[in-house]
């Protein structure tokens, strides 16, 4: 069962000024899938902030997986895609494209995510955008390829077979 941490990414949640329900339902939806959500940690949109908690997630954690929820958007403070890149080694440009590619079928607005993923060490990267319903629906359109990309980023299968019809 693999392991992953979510990190709400939200300057009115970090200040108690806005509940997050994001978290809650992405972890539900991970639960469902079979893996351990390790904690929901709530952070401000500080480039900084976000990168250190990556890191230590990646190096000193070494959790498999982290999604981070929000900050993905055009407004000035939205930076976790940046900081997420400033971390990764590899990036995995396929993942948010298979996103954007499902959400835009739903909204148009999906364009509006600027979400990234990349790999650091042993850990996937993962963003999803803020709100409840573009995070779930985001993650509903990854969520089954995510343990075959752990699979292989931990080595438990040494090749990619391809996919099953
Ligand atoms: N993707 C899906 N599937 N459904 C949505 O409702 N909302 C969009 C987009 N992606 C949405 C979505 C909107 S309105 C924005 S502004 C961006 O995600 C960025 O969100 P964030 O700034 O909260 O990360």
């Amino acid at each position: 069962m693999y392991s992953v941490l979510l990190l709400t990414i939200s300057d009115k949640a970090s200040r108690g000024e806005r509940v997050d329900t994001a978290g809650p339902a992405v972890r539900q939806m991970l639960e469902a899938a079979g893996f351990n959500v390790t904690g929901i940690v709530v952070l401000p949109d500080e480039a900084e902030i976000i990168a250190k908690a990556l890191i230590d997630a990646a190096d000193n954690k070494t959790l498999p997986l982290v999604l981070t929820i929000g900050g993905t958007g055009f407004s000035p403070r939205d930076v976790t895609p940046e900081a997420t890149i400033s971390v990764c080694e590899r990036l995995a440009p396929g993942i948010p494209e298979l996103m954007r590619h499902e959400s835009c079928a739903i909204t148009s607005r999906a364009a509006l995510s600027r979400a990234a993923a990349g790999i650091r060490k042993r850990t996937l990267i993962i963003n999803l955008p803020g709100s409840e319903k573009a995070a779930t629906e985001n993650l509903n359109a990854v969520l089954e390829t995510l343990t075959h990309a752990l699979d292989m980023l931990l080595e438990r299968r040494s090749e990619c077979a391809g996919a099953a019809l």
